[in-house]
């Protein structure tokens, strides 16, 4: 469903995403892993378009979206669920999931209607439709913010450290929340720092370092990589 070719970013003198290529295909979750500054978030906005590449291609169910810009990228059916979500306060959940399927999927706005409520219903927001913005907790924020991406219909999911602030049993919920996520004609890339939830939601795993990729297997291998535990287990076992 993704194929990425040579991804190159410097910025200045400082090559961020270096010659990294993968393939995540329909129905697979690939985490990625790396220490702070490794290049995921830039991967990332690369994928999106949210940065131009220096080199490197980008496809999308076979096809090229490395010149289009974001929005274009989203209604190819590439979406992304930020770290930090920003609901608008004053939105109910159903009308922010209306604008997602509106400006995302291009539905007119009784289907957009019925895919809010669908995706309430995967989401496990359905209790949550009239709740505004700025009266869900922290973990209903995050749903918010997949069932956002969801309601565009993507093919690919970037999920960027949605994990974090939340507990250890809320991290539960959000991995039981991906995996369900995993139909065939959805690829999912998450980045996230907690090992163990890749390890529970991933087929595979890579991981960066310094832009460039290290290391790409399933979760097993790679986290009990010797490079891998030196580069990130280590450190955060210090942390
Ligand atoms: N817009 C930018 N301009 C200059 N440097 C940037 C920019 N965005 C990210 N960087 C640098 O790129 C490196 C990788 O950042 P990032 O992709 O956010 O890493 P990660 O998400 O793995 O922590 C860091 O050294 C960061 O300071
Ligand atoms: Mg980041």
């Amino acid at each position: 469903m993704l194929e990425v070719t040579g991804l190159k970013k410097a910025f200045g003198k400082l090559t961020v995403v270096d010659d990294v290529s993968t393939t995540v295909a329909g129905g697979e979750a690939m985490g990625i892993m790396g220490p702070n500054g490794a290049g995921k978030s830039t991967f990332f906005d690369l994928l999106a378009g949210a940065t131009r590449a220096d080199a490197g291609t980008v496809r999308l169910a076979g096809q090229d979206i490395s010149t289009l810009p974001t929005e274009a990228r989203v209604e190819q059916g590439l979406a992304r669920a930020f770290q930090i979500p920003k609901p608008f306060a004053s939105l109910s959940v159903r009308e922010h999931l209306e604008l997602a399927a509106v400006a995302g999927a291009g539905l007119g706005s009784n289907e957009a209607r019925l895919e809010a409520e669908t995706v309430m219903d995967r989401t496990g927001l359905a209790d949550l439709a009239n709740e505004t913005g700025n009266g869900l907790r922290l973990l209903d924020r995050k749903r918010l913010e997949l069932a956002k991406a969801l309601a565009t219909r993507p093919r690919v999911i970037l999920l960027d450290e949605i994990s974090g602030g939340l507990t250890e049993h809320e991290v539960h919920e959000l991995i039981a929340l991906v995996l369900d996520l995993k139909t065939p004609d959805l690829a999912i890339l998450w980045i996230e720092h907690i090992a163990h939830a890749l390890k529970e939601a991933c087929d595979k795993i890579m991981m960066l370092h310094l832009g460039a990729k290290i290391i790409e297997d399933t979760p097993d291998a790679v986290t009990s990589d010797s490079r891998v535990r030196e580069l990130y287990l280590g450190a955060a076992n210090h942390a």
